[in-house]
């Protein structure tokens, strides 16, 4: 089973609708689907057709008491072809608050060990998640390896996720395992220049982390989320189930690339060993630097080692890179500021505005 949670603090930018529908694609590509909705306000469960105020027991049950636990498939409801759910309730934001005041240590791995049990019976489950970074995301990314973020293609939603992403790699070095994180653009309308710029910034910035498919503004996704079913199984042609169906080719698309990636490292292919790499970021202020970039998915300091010296009266950032031969594009994150390196004249080519520092391993 592959896990994926979909994630974004931002309200609104499209996370339920994704997973809905990203669910409902991939179903009728023959899948077998368990959405997992972690959202006290259940609109994923009211998505699939179901009234979370008629249910006896939900997530809250499964994952509130870790000594008696309720095994998943106790709460578990089918709902469409290829499609069951582990519903939600408002009485989940009891479950958050309640595990804040716990302190209990396995209080984020709670979803983690109720999902242990499906890893058969499903090809993937779709995490739904609240618009925030609490501990139910927490126990989201904890559960999951890969990540999608649905990003509104307008500007402010790109600050905010630069913010977030730095989160995921914090999360992810804490919970010790590494996250594949992909960028969904959202809510595009092609036909305002606004958007259209948006979506430009945000390939340049994000580039393959960003998928191939961008969801287009559909009134029709609405009508779904009111009609209780993912809109491919009824109206299959509307751009909406086109677009979340492009998106199901590229996820699906995706594990078949890992299989294929195994065994080809593992024969002739030369494959380059990688090189250390120092870069060093000097400044008399800043209190914490990190540096993100293709290298790392953009998720900040994953996979880097630092060391931190005081010379003369500044403060000196030595990051320690392992990369294959190759050019990569980076920047630091200062105090959770994005910037340039100051010390490196060779910027990516072909952007407008905040360029990438470029970085050429040999
Ligand atoms: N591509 C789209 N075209 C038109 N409407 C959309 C589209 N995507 C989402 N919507 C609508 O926008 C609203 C917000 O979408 P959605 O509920 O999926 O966002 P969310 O990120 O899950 O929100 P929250 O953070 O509150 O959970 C919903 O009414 C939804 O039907
Ligand atoms: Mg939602």
């Amino acid at each position: 089973m592959r896990t994926i949670a979909i994630v974004n603090q931002k309200g609104g930018c499209g996370k339920t609708t994704s997973v809905v529908n990203l669910a409902g694609c991939l179903a009728a590509d023959g899948a077998r689907v368990l959405v997992v909705d972690m959202d006290p306000q259940a609109h994923a469960t009211l998505a699939l057709g179901i009234d979370p105020d008629a249910l006896e027991e939900n997530l809250f049950d499964v994952l509130v008491d870790p000594g008696t636990p309720v095994p998943i498939d106790r709460i578990v409801l089918g709902v469409a072809d290829g499609i069951d759910l582990a519903p939600s309730g408002i009485v989940l934001s009891a479950l958050e608050q309640k595990l804040v005041a716990e302190q209990a240590e396995d209080r984020t791995e709670r979803l983690a060990s109720a999902l242990a049990s499906a890893q058969e019976a499903y090809d993937y489950a779709l995490i739904d998640c609240p618009p925030n970074v609490g501990l139910l995301t927490f126990n989201a990314l904890r559960a999951a390896r890969e990540v999608i973020v649905p990003l509104e293609t307008s500007f402010f939603a790109i600050q905010s996720v630069q913010k977030l992403l730095e989160t995921i790699g914090l999360l992810s070095d804490r919970i010790a395992h590494d996250l594949s994180v992909r960028i969904l653009p959202t809510l595009f309308d092609a036909r305002t220049r606004y958007s259209r710029d948006t979506l430009a910034e945000i390939r340049d910035l994000f580039k393959e982390l960003c998928f191939d498919t961008v969801i287009r503004q559909n009134v029709k996704l609405r009508e779904a989320a009111r009609r209780g079913a993912p809109l491919v199984s009824f109206a299959r042609t509307a751009n909406g189930a086109l677009d979340y169906s492009a998106l199901a080719v590229e996820v699906a698309a995706e594990s078949v690339e890992d299989e294929l990636d195994a065994p080809a490292l593992g024969a002739d292919t030369a494959v380059e060993p990688p090189r250390q790499v120092i870069v060093q970021f000097r400044n008399a202020e800043a209190r914490d630097v990190r540096i993100a970039g293709d290298f790392n998915g953009w998720v900040p300091d994953k996979g880097v080692q630092t060391r931190r010296e005081k010379a003369g009266g500044e403060q000196v950032w030595t990051k320690i890179l392992e990369l294959p031969p190759g050019t990569y594009q980076y920047r630091y994150v200062v105090d959770g500021d994005w910037r340039e390196d100051p010390s490196n004249p060779e910027k990516a080519p072909g952007r407008v505005g905040e360029r990438n520092s470029l970085l050429v391993v040999r």
